[in-house]
């Protein structure tokens, strides 16, 4: 099969592409034909070396970790009826044109959502979809999404709003907080922006029930203290470079609810209904993908330096 690897830790020319044998499913596993492989921020940066103590690779590695495509092999115990149908999966080793996958993680993707949005949706939809419901959002509630429009933030944005909150959106630029306030949030603010902090906490009528941090760092520390008392924090996301550090004991005294990456790692039976449920939202219209481009699987380097750029508007994904 034809697959990308991180021949070394380094920048996006590390990835090459190279033949390896075709994957063998064994019982409960099928084989999948990879119709698109998703690329989410953090695989730039574990390809770079970062994270060592969270991420167990060793170079050469096939990276990636999520498929659309079609069932071409069943292994042992998998029924046949299987075979040709769409699927979505998380998987050891997306940038390939074949995956392997257990038949219980796999997710059928409904007839009105093409494989594409299907890709864009297998680890951000889970996500965001799981986030919104770890962190309980109900009707009513002031929800601030910083990193809103990126791949799961865009995403967030109009899960929240679905829910009936009333959404705050933090990006980079004009044309990303367009694209925000286009997807259902009240509010974008641009963070390039001197007064962006005191325009965030007009925004939010004084500060937010709900902070859904995809950025960390220095702005997710920022934000922290436009949270309620009594509110709820999520520290998930680390594309600056490390996860928000927080004042745990004054979050305590405030009340204030912390959640982070281990908050969003989710076993077998909810990834399957987490995906399922994103999946049902984009086949009835309720939830749309921005796809900012798609590129060959040849060209996953070219794929890797455009998410590291965060010139792209939306998500990134490969043609395998
Ligand atoms: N997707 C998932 O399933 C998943 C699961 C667990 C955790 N997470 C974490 O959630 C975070 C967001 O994921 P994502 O898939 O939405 O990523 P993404 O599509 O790459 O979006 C990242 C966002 O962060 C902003 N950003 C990047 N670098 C920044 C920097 N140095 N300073 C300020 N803002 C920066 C970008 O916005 P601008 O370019 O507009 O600034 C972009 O909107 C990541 O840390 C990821 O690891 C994601």
């Amino acid at each position: 099969m034809r697959a990308v690897q991180v021949k070394e830790f380094g920048g996006p020319e590390v990835l090459m592409p190279v033949e390896l044998p075709d994957p063998e499913p064994e019982a409960g596993e099928v084989v999948i034909d990879v119709a698109y492989a998703d690329t989410l921020f953090v695989e730039t940066q574990v390809r770079s070396g970062w994270g060592r103590e969270y991420f167990d690779v060793t170079p050469p590695y096939v990276p990636g970790g999520g498929v659309s495509g079609t069932v071409t092999e069943t292994g042992p115990g998998v029924p046949a009826e299987w075979l040709g149908r769409r699927v979505v999966s998380h998987v050891r080793g997306s940038y390939a044109s074949r995956a392997v996958a257990a038949v219980s993680g796999l997710a059928v993707v409904p007839e009105e959502v093409d494989l594409l949005t299907a890709a864009a949706l297998v680890h951000d939809g889970v996500t965001g979809a799981g986030l919104i419901e770890r962190t309980a959002i109900t009707r009513g509630e002031r929800v601030l999404i910083l990193g809103a429009s990126g791949g799961m933030g865009t995403l967030l944005v109009q899960l929240a709003a679905a829910r009936g909150a009333r959404v705050v959106g933090l990006a980079r630029g004009a044309e990303k907080t367009s694209l925000v306030r286009e997807l259902g949030a009240t509010a974008a603010l641009d963070i390039t922006t001197e007064d962006w902090l005191l325009s965030t906490r007009e925004a939010l009528g004084g500060s937010a029930d709900v902070v859904l941090d995809g950025v960390g760092g220095e702005l997710g520390a920022s934000a922290f203290p436009l949270t309620a008392d009594g509110g709820r924090f999520s520290a998930h996301g680390a594309p600056s470079g490390d996860f928000a550090r927080l004042d745990t004991r004054e979050a305590a005294n405030r009340g204030i609810r912390l959640f982070g990456i281990g908050d969003v790692q989710f076993g077998p039976a909810e990834l399957g209904r987490l995906a399922g449920y994103a999946l049902g939202e984009a086949a009835n219209g309720r939830l749309r993908a921005v796809i900012g481009e798609v590129f060959p699987l040849e060209r996953a380097r070219e794929a890797h330096s455009a998410v590291e750029q965060r010139g792209m508007v939306g998500k990134v994904l490969l043609e395998c």
